[in-house]
């Protein structure tokens, strides 16, 4: 039989009387919008905008975002565009995409509220076990953990647990484990958001942990054997695909040109600079404008960028072009999908995704 050394399960109950107070304590001390006026929408609308992103960056979108859309029904009917409008700069479009998705069917299926129950939010577009979890705990005070990466990142280090965080098991072992143990009503939620901020505070992902001041220090199995910085343990994900082109600037006068992205994909239905596959010299540049009837007065480069997503990271060379516009004008088709637009109308109206926000700030 191979020796399995056991998990430690057993700590959980002491972990989770240790958290609550000193999140009580603690709690104060971070103030956050969302916690500050609790309710379904509020919670569903917070944590998704959170994955990914820093509470202090996700603040001002938040704020925004619901002075615009108060509720599930306005969400439902918000035209894409101004949704888009609302969420640039968040990155990661589909999360708003799919929560407008969300929005649209709790209206059919639900009479436009959030059901409690956590395995029908799980069924909404958008909503996975873990913000199923948070909106069930911290809006609902349901006895449901809600299992992130901080969660997992503070247990597999308080258990000294070598399980792959990745995995897909690590999490419902967790979820399972906890599960039992989780009290309802206000405490759930808090639970769950002590969690967050112990691992966004004192239970650094990286760089040393403070355990001088976290409260699970005395039960923390890895911090006794001194070996914080070796949880959690990950598998290597695969590596980025790197992918080169050349984004164009193409001023016609004041104005320059977008284009929108395909419905599907990267950045779906988002409007970007053009841009070429490759990267090109002036001159290929120069040549391939007039294979689209397009004719460059100007061509001067702009300097170089990299923007990186989750599977893909994008190496931009640039070009800042000034089109002929009589050319333009009396061209039969010039513009092929291309839009042109003032900088103040990309401003106000436009949501250009940040991976192009690197060539917007010149101006002719
Ligand atoms: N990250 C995800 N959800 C959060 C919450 N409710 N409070 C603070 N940070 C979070």
């Amino acid at each position: 039989m191979p020796f399995v050394e056991p998990i430690h399960f057993d700590i959980l109950p002491d972990v989770l009387a240790a958290l609550l107070p000193w999140y009580r304590m603690e709690s104060e001390e971070r103030e956050l919008p969302w916690r500050a006026d609790v309710s379904p929408y509020h919670t569903w609308v917070s944590e998704i905008m959170l994955q990914q992103t820093r509470a202090a960056a996700v603040i001002p979108y938040y704020e925004r975002f619901l002075a615009v859309l108060p509720d599930i029904a306005s969400l439902a009917a918000c035209p894409e565009d101004e949704l888009m409008k609302l969420w640039q700069g968040l990155g990661y479009y589909s999360r708003a995409r799919n929560l407008q998705k969300g929005a649209r069917l709790v209206c059919a299926e639900y009479g436009g509220k959030l059901p409690a129950d956590y395995a029908k939010l799980q069924s909404i577009p958008g909503i996975g076990s873990y913000t199923a979890g948070a909106i069930a705990s911290i809006a609902f005070g349901l006895p449901q953990p809600a299992v992130d990466g901080n969660m997992l990142r503070v247990l597999t280090r308080a258990l000294a647990w070598s399980s792959d965080v990745l995995a897909a098991k690590t999490r419902t072992t967790l979820t399972r484990s906890l599960a039992p143990l989780y009290p309802a009503g206000r405490d759930a939620g808090d639970l769950n958001q002590a969690f967050m901020d112990l691992g966004a505070t004192v239970c650094l992902p990286h760089g040393m942990p403070h355990c001088a001041r976290c409260p699970l220090a005395r039960l923390c199995l890895a911090h006794a054997q001194g070996t914080e910085q070796n949880y959690p343990k990950k598998k290597s994900k695969a590596k980025r695909r790197i992918e080169t082109l050349t984004v164009l600037k193409l001023y016609a006068g004041r104005a320059f040109a977008i284009q929108k992205r395909p419905q599907k994909g990267l950045l779906a239905g988002l409007w970007e600079l053009p841009h070429l596959p490759g990267t090109l010299s002036e001159p290929a540049v120069r040549e391939e404008l007039a294979r689209r009837g397009l004719r460059a007065e100007t061509i001067a480069p702009l300097p170089p960028a990299k923007h990186i997503f989750s599977h893909v990271e994008w190496h931009m060379t640039a070009y800042e072009v000034h089109l002929n516009t009589d050319a333009l004008r009396l061209a039969e088709a010039p513009a092929g999908g291309l839009r042109f637009i003032t900088p103040e109308q990309a401003a106000q109206k436009y949501s250009i995704p940040s991976a192009f926000q690197y060539f917007l700030q010149e101006t002719p």
